[in-house]
């Protein structure tokens, strides 16, 4: 299995080009199971996770081809077996996002239950619950969802809790359904808003993507379109924590500072001079880092899929920050990992308190789940010596090319078997 080496202590310094977002991404492949013309991606990331669901759709009947400019083009005809395999959906939760639109296309679905994961229980109850209010019969049998429904009927849908695939899953279903849905409590994340941007070049009527109320009026069917997918907000912040934390100055291209504006806040309080334009994110971090206190909560709050990475760069500040976690209850596991670099980290409950050290050292650590180890090559990049992080293939599931970013940044890092 691979294992990245990461000799630290260099300040990151240059210029990199921000990929396409992998929550932006996933979505968007499955919304083409929604139409029987062809949809097609452009900026796409080349990761795991949508490597994954290429073989879901492949599996299902969904021709899919890359294009020269390494576009991807997905082509929805027929559907020969509406099915999401155990084996598929286990390395991937997201792939509960062809429940939807499978069930709005076809009449039924199959889709295996998510299961637990390292980050938490994650139940998709409110998928389901949204389903059957859009009058889908759903029953859990053998560890599948099986869905069927003749045409979905339009609701209105009040989430008891904000889910960012949970909305997604629901909007999709709603374009095909009979009559007007209307979402309450609906994700904000800028990734909805995308999604809705690409569904209504589609044919569909979405009004409200991006703000808690999305309502939809559905439409008999879909056609294709092209659709550019956002910016990573995720993978821009990491680069950018990465920078804080070694003292560097880096400058990212193809960003959309719009979408993380709760992380850029945070880096400014850390002491980073952050400039945000058009397209490009430049920071400079000419201090030690100071202390941070962060709090995860949905957008347009500071992202839970940021959260080990500010870690990082509490772990090397001077003073204490403290990190509250409010959506997933078991998301500390890099904590454990940064202590063996030499962090100073009290954990309890859903808060961990960071004392910062002045210096961190090279170990043997190991990722736990995606944003983890994104955490752990931060820590690695300014710790003292050689760290050695296994378990890499979490990495690969959301970060396109990140050692050669990473090196084309002056990093010391490389890639072994
Ligand atoms: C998405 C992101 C993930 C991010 C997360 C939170 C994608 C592909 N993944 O995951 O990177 O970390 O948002 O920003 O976009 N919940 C329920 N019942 C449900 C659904 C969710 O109780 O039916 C709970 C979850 O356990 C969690 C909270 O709601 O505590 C938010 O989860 P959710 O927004 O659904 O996360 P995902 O959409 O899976």
């Amino acid at each position: 299995m691979d294992k990245l080496l990461i000799q630290g202590g260099v300040p990151l310094a240059g210029e990199i080009r921000v990929s396409g977002a992998k929550n932006a991404a996933l979505p968007l492949m499955c919304a083409a199971l929604l139409t029987e013309d062809e949809l097609t991606l452009s900026n796409v990331p080349h990761l795991r996770d949508v490597s994954t669901m290429v073989r879901l759709l492949s599996q299902m009947g969904v021709e899919v081809s890359l294009d020269d400019r390494l576009g991807l083009s997905l082509r929805a005809a027929r559907l020969s077996n509406p099915t999401a395999p155990y084996e598929l959906v286990k390395t991937m939760r997201a792939s509960i996002l062809v429940l939807g639109p499978l069930v709005a296309r076809c009449g039924e679905a199959r889709v295996s239950l998510p299961g637990g994961c390292a980050i938490g229980t994650r139940p998709v109850d409110l998928h389901i619950k949204g389903l059957e209010a859009l009058g889908a019969e759903i029953s859990v049998e053998q560890g599948y969802i099986s869905a069927k429904a003749k045409r979905l009927k339009g609701a209105r849908l009040v989430m008891d809790l904000v889910t960012v695939t949970g909305t997604e899953n629901l909007m999709m279903a709603a374009c095909l359904a009979e009559g007007t849905t209307v979402i309450e409590n609906a994700a904000r994340e800028p990734e909805v808003a995308d999604l809705a941007q690409c569904l209504t070049a589609m044919g569909a009527r979405i009004r409200g993507a991006g703000s808690d109320v999305v309502t939809v009026d559905g439409v008999a069917r879909l056609r294709g379109a092209s659709h550019r997918i956002m910016a990573d907000r995720i993978e821009t912040g990491t680069f950018l924590a990465a920078a804080a934390a070694t003292g560097g100055s880096v400058t990212l291209h193809g960003a959309n500072p719009g979408t993380l504006e709760a992380v850029l806040e945070k880096l400014r309080e850390s002491g980073a001079e952050v400039r945000a334009g058009d397209g490009t994110i430049a920071l400079a971090m000419r201090d030690r880092p100071r202390g941070v206190n962060v709090r995860t909560a949905p957008y347009p709050a500071f992202p839970t899929d940021m959260q080990a990475q500010l870690m990082a760069l509490d772990a090397i500040a001077d003073g204490t920050g403290v990190i509250t976690e409010t959506i997933f209850e078991n998301r500390f596991m890099h904590a454990l990992e940064m202590q063996r670099l030499g962090a100073d980290i009290e954990i309890s409950g859903n808060t961990a308190v960071v004392h910062g050290v002045r210096q961190l050292q090279g170990a043997n650590v190991m990722a736990t789940d995606l944003r983890a180890s994104a955490s752990l090559v931060i820590a690695g990049l300014v710790a003292e010596g050689e760290t050695r992080i296994d378990r890499i293939y979490h990495l690969d599931r959301g970060y396109e090319c990140i050692e050669e970013k990473l090196a084309q940044l002056g990093a010391r890092i490389r890639r072994v078997t």
